[in-house]
């Protein structure tokens, strides 16, 4: 890490992304949204998963988005079902197969690559696509007695149908974001694909200046937090924000799943924590995409790359929603205001859970740092400023008790802060009663 990298500013950064993202754009007419889409995938580390009818340009995209950078190793394949895995992972080790042991070859393998493109995935057969989960995954080729790291940062794959199965739907579970694009039917826009078409054949065009592996490495380590040089921050209350809506949309999809299965097996739709703690990862690359070193709601209302299939309208559009109710519930009456208050009251009873003798001291004391004014304001109004030391408890509960929510968002905040005082009580009185001699 470092200066090798290149990496000079989060604004610095942004500019070359976006001008990359124009390129490709260039080449590869009206995906704009999808190679947003795409960059935030590389910005990530997250697999991508293109769909659409065959002759939709995902082939072209996902090889010009790879022509963009530099040293970095590709594997690319196009699937089929006679595929066994060693078409991924490389040849078997004859001499080792003389003992029975099973061990792939995988120099120029996907377990070798930093970068995958596996054309018309769900045409390879079941066998191998459950060998390819766990290098999706985990970033490791375990197969019997080999066990090896790989660099792999982003497969990009394609499909023109969907295969429906155990592992197809395991797979899907691996690519954190996915694009269906629909045929594009504009006039204009297909003078400009046959524009191109006369220019550069199915050929990608060759980018001006490509962008070094490492400095998207080091864009990834900025973004997942473990960057000492550069920072994106998150607020608590934006992460909240966050929560809420990401949860209100899972709650929109169910209802609108089971609207249209009224009769029938009803699938739920559930959104897994991890990928809810991924979409922390894609927030600080909408911001860094902005030039921003911190993240702002709006970063949240582009959180459907993940959790909604971009190109699919309806989807798109329910997490909008979900995304304006919760905001417009939260902004009207001061809701957010309430939510910084009461996050930073629970900071306080963390703060007297870790060290219980504090509720032996005035409360004012713990109020430098990170805990904001709001608590200590009402301390003051409530009781003067005479210190209320063997009230301390009584004050506590007396805050939480007289807060009175604006929105629902807040009320069930207010019930979440009121569960963590009792616990945090019964830590402090345990906590008190034995050291007392
Ligand atoms: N949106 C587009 N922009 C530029 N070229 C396009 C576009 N759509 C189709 N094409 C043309 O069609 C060709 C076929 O695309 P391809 O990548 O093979 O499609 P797919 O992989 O979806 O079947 C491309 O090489 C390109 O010449
Ligand atoms: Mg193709």
């Amino acid at each position: 890490m470092g200066p090798t990298t290149g990496i000079t500013s989060i604004e610095q950064a942004s500019i070359e992304l976006k001008e990359a993202a124009a390129f490709i754009g260039q080449r590869v007419i009206n995906r704009e949204e999808v190679i947003e889409q795409a960059v935030c995938s590389l910005l990530t580390a997250e697999h991508m998963l293109l769909q659409s009818r065959t002759g939709a340009a995902k082939s072209l995209l996902a090889e010009q988005i790879f022509s963009m950078f530099d040293g970095a190793r590709l594997f690319r394949v196009q699937a089929s079902k006679e595929q066994q895995p060693d078409t991924y992972f490389g040849g078997l080790d004859l001499d080792q197969l003389k003992y029975g042991r099973i061990m792939h070859n995988t120099e120029g393998s996907i377990v070798e690559s930093e970068f995958g493109f596996i054309d018309e995935i769900f045409d390879a057969n079941d066998f191998t696509l459950r060998a390819l989960l766990s290098v999706l995954n985990e970033r490791r080729l375990m197969r019997g007695v080999q066990n090896v790291p790989s660099p792999l940062h982003t497969v990009i794959a394609t499909s023109n149908y969907l295969r429906i199965s155990e592992v197809t739907e395991a797979l899907l579970d691996r690519f954190m974001f996915k694009a269906v694009i629909l045929p594009d039917k504009d006039p204009f826009i297909q003078y400009k694909i046959s524009q191109r078409y006369l220019q550069l054949g199915g050929r990608t065009a060759i980018p001006p200046k490509k962008i070094p592996y490492a400095s998207l490495k080091h864009l990834n380590a900025i973004i997942r937090g473990e960057d000492s040089q550069f920072e994106i921050s998150v607020s608590s209350e934006l992460l909240y924000f966050t929560n809420i809506v990401i949860r209100h949309f899972e709650f929109l999809r169910n209802r609108s799943l089971h609207d249209k299965t009224s009769s029938g097996p009803q699938s739920d739709f559930y959104i897994s924590p991890r990928t809810q703690a991924k979409s922390l990862d894609l927030l600080r690359a909408l911001a860094l995409l902005k030039g921003r070193s911190n993240v702002v709601h709006d970063d949240a209302s582009r959180l459907y790359f993940i959790f909604a299939t971009v190109g699919l309208p309806e989807e798109v559009a329910l997490f909008r929603k979900a995304y304006t109710t919760v905001l417009n519930s939260l902004t009207a009456a001061r809701g957010f205001d309430q939510v910084t208050v009461l996050l930073d009251f629970t900071e306080l009873l963390e703060e007297i859970r870790t060290e219980p003798a504090t509720m032996k001291q005035p409360l004012s004391q713990l109020g430098r740092g990170q805990i904001r004014r709001s608590f200590f304001e009402w301390v003051r109004e409530k009781f003067g400023s005479e210190e209320p030391q063997e009230r301390n408890k009584l004050v506590l509960e007396q805050f939480i008790t007289d807060f009175v929510p604006v929105c629902d968002e807040v009320r069930e905040l207010k019930h979440s802060v009121e569960k963590v005082f009792q616990q945090t009580m019964i830590v402090v009185e345990r906590e008190l009663n034995r050291v007392q001699p």
